[in-house]
This record gives structure tokens, sequence and C-alpha cells, in this order.
């Protein structure tokens, strides 16, 4: 271990670096909120408490997805009205029904396997092999093969500039603001109509690919296309987000060089790490029946914005010993009906990715060579992060 690199609680100097990047007002502002529920004006009633988020989030009869304020008012407009995550109800329930054989472990083990196997594999020799090597880059290449594959393409690449537009939509994202302007709504489906269209024509296809399954699973090609537009959305920058925030952590805690050592405790880093750092921080619920969160009153039409990040983060520090997050039961995934599909695919990315780095670490200590935050995004990141023997 380089036991130079591992200062008490440098771990979280980083990390509130990496989130103050992102939100430099927002954040400071929601971390200093100590109550578990309360209204801030300009946008909405706020909810830190894990207990009471959950509860939220099982409530389908007083909280939604759609109305006021809701991701649905957000995204309706960019990705049409059938994409799961602006839905609720018997059709939400039907369209996930559909969906769930594409996450089974079988197909997202797979689907891993022929997306990132090999790189992942090269990881390990090119760090073993002294290169220094930007993980955010790397792991966005891989989400960049993830995407592709989704969306029924051959090649294995689709391209940092494609990725570069997906971010910039998911940065238009603010949360005083709950609806994109009709120019952002313009450039978004843009951005979205490029990547569907090599999706349409797989849809047609056999299949081999995944919209050509969509098909095969009975989905219409509307919700097909709104189906790879949500995937691309939720699914590419939680993970860049998440894995070289993870892996900064272990080297920041020591825990890298302990983890290669002797893997039994990495589920409960993985977990700890998904909890720590919360990639997707925060959910928003419009209220559809009158009644009390925590003690505050709200009405029809306001809205919730569910603080996840500081709930996961009350459970204390970086523990993959004490674990505090099994208590959690992954609220970092969200609960009930619309708790993340995508999360097989998340855990089977990060088990790749992660064995990949442990394994060279393993053969030889590795550092940090150097790390940058990335400024102004939605979800919290690194913008660069260099990892060395
Ligand atoms: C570490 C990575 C990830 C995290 C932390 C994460 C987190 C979440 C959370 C918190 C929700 C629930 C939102 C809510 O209830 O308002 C969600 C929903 C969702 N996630 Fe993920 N996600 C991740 C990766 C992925 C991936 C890789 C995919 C797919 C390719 C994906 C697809 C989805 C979809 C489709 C939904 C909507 C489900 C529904 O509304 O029924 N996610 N995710």
């Amino acid at each position: 271990m380089n036991a130079a690199a591992v200062r008490p609680g440098g771990e979280r100097r980083w990390e509130e670096r990496v989130q103050r990047a992102a939100h430099p007002l927002v954040y400071p502002l929601l971390s200093r909120v100590r109550r578990p529920a309360v209204r801030v004006p300009g946008i909405g009633v706020l909810v830190t408490d894990a207990g009471l988020l959950r509860g939220v989030l099982l409530d389908t009869a007083s909280f939604t997805k759609t109305g006021p304020g809701s991701p649905a008012e957000l995204w309706t407009p960019v990705l049409g009205p059938s994409v799961l995550l602006n839905m609720e109800g018997v059709d939400h329930l039907a369209l996930r029904r559909r969906l769930a054989p594409l996450f089974a472990p079988a197909f997202v083990g797979e689907l891993t396997r022929a997306t990132v196997g090999a790189a992942a594999a090269r990881l390990t020799e090119r760090l073993v092999a002294g290169e220094s090597i930007d993980l955010v880059a790397e792991v966005r290449d891989y989400a960049g093969r993830v995407i592709s594959r989704l969306v029924g393409l051959d090649r294995d690449d689709i391209g940092e500039e494609l990725f570069a537009r997906v971010s910039a939509v998911t940065g238009y994202v603010r949360l005083a603001r709950p609806r994109f302007t009709p120019t952002q709504v313009a450039v978004a489906r843009s951005v979205l109509a490029e990547l569907t269209e090599h999706a349409r024509l797989a849809y047609h296809g056999d299949a081999s690919t995944v919209p050509g399954r969509m098909r095969e699973l009975g989905l219409s090609e509307d919700e097909a296309m709104g189906a790879v537009g949500a995937f691309v959305l939720t699914g590419t920058e939680t993970l860049v987000s998440y894995l070289p925030r993870l892996v900064a952590i272990l080297h920041d805690t020591g825990w890298l060089a302990r983890l290669a050592a002797d893997r039994a405790l990495v589920d409960a880093a993985v977990a700890e790490g998904l909890r720590v750092t919360t990639p997707s921080p925060v959910m928003l619920r419009s209220v559809r029946a009158e009644t009390a969160v925590g003690g505050v009153r709200v009405h029809p039409g306001d809205r919730l914005v569910l603080a996840t990040f500081l709930a996961d983060r009350a459970a204390g520090a970086f523990d993959p010993v004490g674990n505090p997050a099994a208590s959690l039961k992954q609220l970092w995934f969200g609960a009930g009906v619309h708790f993340c599909l995508g999360a097989p695919l998340a855990m089977a990315q990060i088990d790749t990715t992660l064995g990949a780095v442990l394994d060279a670490a393993a053969a030889a200590p590795l550092r940090i060579a150097g790390r940058r935050a990335q400024r102004g995004t939605l979800i919290p990141a690194y913008a660069r992060l260099a990892l060395s023997r």
C-alpha cells in the first residue's frame, strides 16, 4: 500500500470538492439543511431523511412521477410519454415487465462481456505495464460501447462527441427549473433523434440487437425508442461518475491495496461507495393527494425534492467493515415501483471494471497521479482521474 497517500478523511475532502464543483450554489445550500423535511422557496419540499424518503417512494397513492414539478414535466417533451421514468400505474408496470428480460443476469452478463470484457482485461495489462490511465476517459469509452450496443450499432464506439452532447442535455437540468426551455427541448430531441436513427433500423432487424430484441418482447417502435433514450440518459453518466469516484475513495482510504490482496469485502466496498457518492443524488416527485411529510403539510401539485445523497451519507463515513450501507436497502437505486431497472447492468459493469483495477493493483501498487473535478455538471464527477503504478 502507498501509505503516504492515505490521509484520514482525505476521501471526504475530495468527494466534497467533486460535489461543490458540480453544484457550487445548490450543494452548500442543501448540505446545511438539518431538518428531515423542510419547504425551500423556489425549489419545493426537501426531504433528507432515509426513512421518510423511502416512505414517499413507496406511497404511490400520494406521490407521483407525473404532474407539476415531476420528472414527467421535464422529460416527456424530450422523450415522449412512455419511458418508464415519466409513467405510473398499470402501463408503467406492463412496460417494466416487458423490458425485464433485458436486465436478467444472463443478458446483462453477456452484454457486459461483449462490450467491456476485452477492454477491461487490457486495462489491467496497461496499468501493470506502467501506463498512466485516465479512468474517466476509460469508463466513458466503456459507456460508449454500451450505448452502441443499446442502439444496435455494430461498431464498438459511439464517439466522444455524441457522449458530450448527451451530457449537455442532462446538464440542462436545474433544481430551480422544473421545465426545459423550447430551445433546450429542440436540441435534446435532435440528440436523441441522432441516437435512435440507428436504433430504428435495428428495431426492424433481427433479435440479435437490443432494439430488435425489444420488438420481439412486444414493445412498439415508439416504446423501444423511448426505452433506448431513457437508458442512455440514466445509465451513462451515473457510471462515468461512480467508477472513478469509487476508485478514488478506495485509493484515498487505503482500501484499494487491501481489496487487491483480499477480495472478501469487495461487495461491501462497492455498496459503501454507492452510498457515499449516490451517483443519482436527487429524485423528484409531485404530490397527488393532500398529506404530510415529516410534519410538513403538502398539497396536490407541490414538488418534493428527495435528497438521497444527504439521506445516504447521514449513515456515516465510508466503512466497508461496519457497512452501514447494508441497512439502507440500496436507496441509491431508489425504492418501490421505479427502483432502478438498470441496476443489474450497472453492477455487472462495476464488478468488471473494479475487478480489472484490483487485478492490476494486486500485481503492482497503484496511485492517483492527478485528478480534477468536473465543473457545472448535473451528476457530480471527476473530469480526469489519472491512475498509474
Ligand atoms: C450507478 C449507476 C446507477 C444509479 C446510481 C442509478 C440510480 C437510479 C435511481 C435512483 C432511479 C430511480 C429514480 C426515481 O425513482 O425517481 C433509477 C431509475 C432508472 N434507472 Fe438507474 N441508476 C444507475 C444506472 C443505470 C443504468 C446502467 C441503467 C440502464 C441502462 C439505468 C436505467 C434506469 C431506468 C430505465 C430507470 C427508470 C425506472 C422506472 O422509472 O421504472 N440506470 N436509477
